[in-house]
């Protein structure tokens, strides 16, 4: 291993490098701390109460592998506490086993993304939890699908530690898009790569509301490929699989643990939710595509309905394919596809997917309420170059490896109607997140709340937009500093969550 350190960086080399993904707003952030009673324009109304948590990959150490995807940075957590029409804002990093033991030796040392073989030192555990944040029984869980969760305290946002769900969690990985049932109230999760680096594996399994596990199903999978969201109906689960495949030898060589593989379809694992065995796994199959997140899929009329974003080129252009060639990244779109599957049927080929939205979207969510069966409603990052995005004036600005988005779209799903919601021409948007009016109100209504890159102040913002009003923002608070892009988070009522301190 000592040939490793020759890599490291020097006592000279302590700025982040001029790569596009450590430049202008994606300049990595590294601050912890709290703001109290941000900036509001607008009012936030009374029922709006709770907190929005969310993660961003924020590196507190300047890598020592060249060109560094963004989203290897370490989990920052941000906490927007709304109450009484106030917000308080709090940040803090998941002090995970890799960033505790870079702060002691102040200096990087793991390697290249989910490459144990490029680290420095040996790590029992490397993951960075940087990529979804969610409240489980009171405790706040920072994910990332290399690794179980990190468990944080919902309200200081200090690390309590590694999360094994009181030693049941059976897989050494724990996807970072877990499923809360709104019915059962069950946390229906799997893992993939579930004995390891390179494994077939899958490992699904449910937990249910007081915390003990049901329905432990390990399964196989045709190709060791990435699989970063999946889909949960009433009696039925659906892994896609995204082309981007491992391989542990190009790891142990060195190499990047994902390569892109556009020689084997898209599959989609359908197992049932319940009661089910690893053979009962059914692989169906369409033409290779890159499937972004799900926004949601259910069962109608003896059919499985999956609705997600789809592109036909490799979305991660950061790994390239076995001869190296990756899609120009302003070129990459991904449009609003339904699959449709009998999971029943003895073809496996599936039919092709119906087109629910021509346009360029990913971050969806839909009314939370509805999960796992039929919806109206969704709420997405949207790209749309015709809105009047100042682009000479942003673009030296913006940073660069993640996807942009310059507005939220609002798709009923039933009558196809579409709105947008444009944050203004020198402003991108993060994933929003839905909150209802009323906790048994109608389903979409509510509000949609995200945090906006505003180029023109160098600052970030947090929209919240009335559905019944979507065009113009019910509110905008305002940080006095930046978050760079983040991935996933989550809105947690203040119901749910009592704190002791306002
Ligand atoms: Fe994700």
């Amino acid at each position: 291993m000592a040939g490793h350190f020759r890599s490291l960086p020097t006592q000279a080399d302590q700025r982040f490098p001029s790569y596009p993904q450590f430049s202008g707003f994606m300049k990595p952030c590294r601050f912890e701390g709290e703001v109290q009673n941000l900036e509001i324009e607008g009012t936030i109304p009374q029922s709006v109460n709770g907190t929005f948590y969310r993660v961003m990959p924020d590196p507190q150490l300047v890598p020592f592998v060249d060109n560094d995807p963004w989203f290897n940075g370490d989990g920052n957590v941000s906490a927007f506490r709304i109450q009484a029409g106030k917000v308080h804002f709090k940040q803090r990093y998941v002090r995970t086993e890799k960033f505790v033991r870079e702060r002691e030796a102040q200096r990087a040392l793991a390697g290249r993304y989910r490459n144990k073989y490029t680290d420095a030192v040996e790590f029992k555990v490397r993951t960075t939890a940087n990529t979804n944040v969610l409240v489980f029984n009171g405790t706040l869980l920072a994910c990332k699908e290399d690794a179980p969760p990190y468990a944080m305290d919902p309200e200081t946002l200090e690390t309590i530690g590694l999360y094994d769900f009181d030693g049941q969690l059976p897989s050494v990985t724990f996807t970072a898009h877990p499923k809360v049932d709104p019915v059962t109230k069950e946390l229906v999760c799997f893992g993939y790569e579930a004995k390891g680096d390179g494994t077939h594996d899958i490992c699904y399994f449910s937990v249910k509301q007081d915390g003990k596990f049901s329905e432990t199903v390990w399964l196989i999978s045709p190709v060791v490929a990435m699989i970063h969201d999946f889909a949960v109906t009433e009696n039925w689960v659906i892994f896609p699989l995204i082309p981007q495949t491992c391989d542990v030898e190009r790891m142990k060589q060195g190499g990047e643990h994902w390569q892109w593989d556009p020689n084997i379809p898209f599959y989609l694992g359908v197992l049932p939710r319940r009661n089910a065995k690893g053979s009962d796994v059914k692989w169906f199959r369409a033409p290779n595509a890159f499937p972004g997140h799900v926004f949601n899929a259910f069962e109608k009329g003896g059919k499985l309905h999956i609705d997600l974003p789809v592109s036909d080129k490799n979305v991660f252009f950061w790994w390239p394919d076995a001869e190296g060639n990756a899609p120009d990244p302003h070129e990459i779109t991904a449009y609003l596809f339904r699959f449709t599957i009998d999971p029943h049927s003895s073809e496996t080929d599936l039919p092709p997917p119906e087109m629910m939205l021509r346009e360029d979207c990913e971050f969806p969510r839909v009314d939370d309420r509805w999960l796992m069966k039929e919806h109206t409603h969704c709420f997405f990052n949207l790209m749309d170059k015709t809105l009047g995005t100042d682009w000479p004036a942003i673009g030296p600005l913006m940073g660069g490896g993640f996807a942009p988005y310059n507005a939220i779209g609002h798709l009923n799903v039933k009558t196809r109607h579409f709105e947008k919601y444009f944050p203004g021409n020198k402003h991108f948007v993060q994933e929003p997140i839905f909150i209802p009016r009323s906790e048994d109100g109608e389903e979409g209504d509510g509000f949609v709340m995200a945090l906006v890159n505003n180029y023109g102040a160098m600052s970030s913002e947090l929209h919240i937009i009335d559905t019944q009003d979507f065009q113009k923002p019910q509110a905008i608070v305002y940080l006095p500093m930046r978050l760079r892009a983040g991935l996933h988070g989550n809105w947690v009522d203040g119901q749910d969550l009592a704190f002791a301190n306002p």
